[in-house]
This record gives C-alpha cells, structure tokens and sequence, in this order.
C-alpha cells in the first residue's frame, strides 16, 4: 500500500461530510488534488467552493467545480485541506506547499475543519517538520533573526514567492512546547504574514489514511 493510496483513501472519505448545497473551503497539496478529483466525479450538488490557492483554483477550474469570492460568502460549511504533520490536539502544521495564507483565513471561515492525511503525518509532538512563515520580502532578514531568538534554525526557502508575493522561512528544530502561544508569538512578529501553525484553530475532525482502514479522530 502506498502513501499516494493512503492520502486517496482520506480524501475519499472526507466526501461522506459534504451535504448538497454546502459551501466549502478547499486546500492545497497532493491530497487535496485527490478530494478535487473525487468532487468532481461525485456529483454531489454542492453551491461552490472558495479556493486557497492558484493552483488548486486551476484543478477546480478545470474540472468544472464553481469557485466562489471568499469577500463574498460570510461562511463555509466545510474546509477541507492536508497537513504537514497533526499532533492528538488536531493542532497542525501546515504551508509546505506555500499556501498557509490563504488556507488561514479559509480556515477561520469554516464551521468544520476536515483535515485529510496520510498516517506518516501524524505525530506525538509538532516540530519534526519546519515551521513555515510567510513573511513581506523586506522583513526577511529582520524576521529570521526573531526567529533565531524563539530558538528555531530559519531557512530562507529560495525561489518560492507566495500567491501574495510574499517570501516563506521555514523554521527547522523549533522546540514547541505550546502550540497556541508560540502561533501567537510568531505572528506578533512584524513583517509575518502569517505563521503555518495552526494551533488556536486546529481541525475539528481529522481523517487518517492507514493501512488498516481510515481512523477518524474528532
Ligand atoms: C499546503 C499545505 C498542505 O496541506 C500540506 O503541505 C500537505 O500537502 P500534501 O497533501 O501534498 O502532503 O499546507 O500549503
């Protein structure tokens, strides 16, 4: 069995959480791709979705699902979305597709967040992966040395500027002992866009692709 099919296996399953008429939130990554695909052929009528990213806007567009204006829906009924790594909080860390930004505010939008992964992405702490932080192109240099003073090791992630035309530092070996403050903490930090912490909101269910089936954890 291999990760593709076990990121296939979540994303199919999360299609059981989507009613007719629904308003949904849509993320970035390979495992989103597959839920894109898996809506398309489903047919379930849903009125539209709001995209956090140009390249998932493209696999919508080109597989005729609606895209809506997020400045005009005051709700989602469900974000559906991927993570980089998922702790037993439902707290995450997401943004390795450069992203964050925009699934932030998606995910601030949704009543229900539906987080798809494969079992690889499941952790007993975060911070194996690095941090990323979307960062305004002049605050770089000042930002990674903030950065340093939290404890992490910055890395300018080179030739990726963000759907915004911001800049990512991902931070490497970041000791994260409370989610919800350090998430605060880095985006206090002037010139973050935003961090891909996602602690004070974490996902609401999360659907893992295993082996063994898919485990559910709400
Ligand atoms: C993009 C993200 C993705 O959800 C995250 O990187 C997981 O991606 P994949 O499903 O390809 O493993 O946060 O910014």
């Amino acid at each position: 069995m291999t990760i593709e099919w076990l990121k296939k296996t979540a994303a199919l399953a999360a299609l059981s959480y989507i009613q007719p008429e629904q308003l949904l939130g849509i993320g970035t990554g390979s495992t989103v791709n597959y839920f894109i695909e898996a809506l398309a052929t489903c047919r379930i009528p849903i009125k539209g979705v709001v995209s956090s990213s140009q390249a998932s806007t493209r696999q919508l567009q080109a597989l005729g699902i609606p895209i809506l204006d997020s400045n005009r829906v005051t709700m989602l009924d469900s974000y559906i979305d991927g993570a980089d790594e998922v702790d037993p909080h439902k707290q995450l860390i997401k943004g390795g597709g450069a992203a964050l930004t925009g699934e932030k505010i998606i995910a601030a939008m949704a009543r229900h967040f539906i987080c798809i992964v494969d079992h690889g992405k499941q952790v007993s702490r975060l911070g194996q992966f690095p941090v990323p932080v979307e960062v305004i192109p002049m605050a770089r240099e000042y930002v990674t040395r903030e950065l340093i003073k939290l404890g992490g090791h910055p890395v300018y992630r080179r030739g990726v500027v963000t759907d915004y035309g911001h800049l990512i530092v991902d931070v490497h070996r970041l000791m994260i002992r409370d989610p919800c403050t350090l998430e605060q903490q880095i985006n206090g930090i002037a010139g973050v866009v935003t961090v891909g912490l996602f602690a004070h909101r974490g996902a609401d269910t999360v659907l893992v692709g295993t082996p063994d089936g898919v485990q559910i954890i709400v």
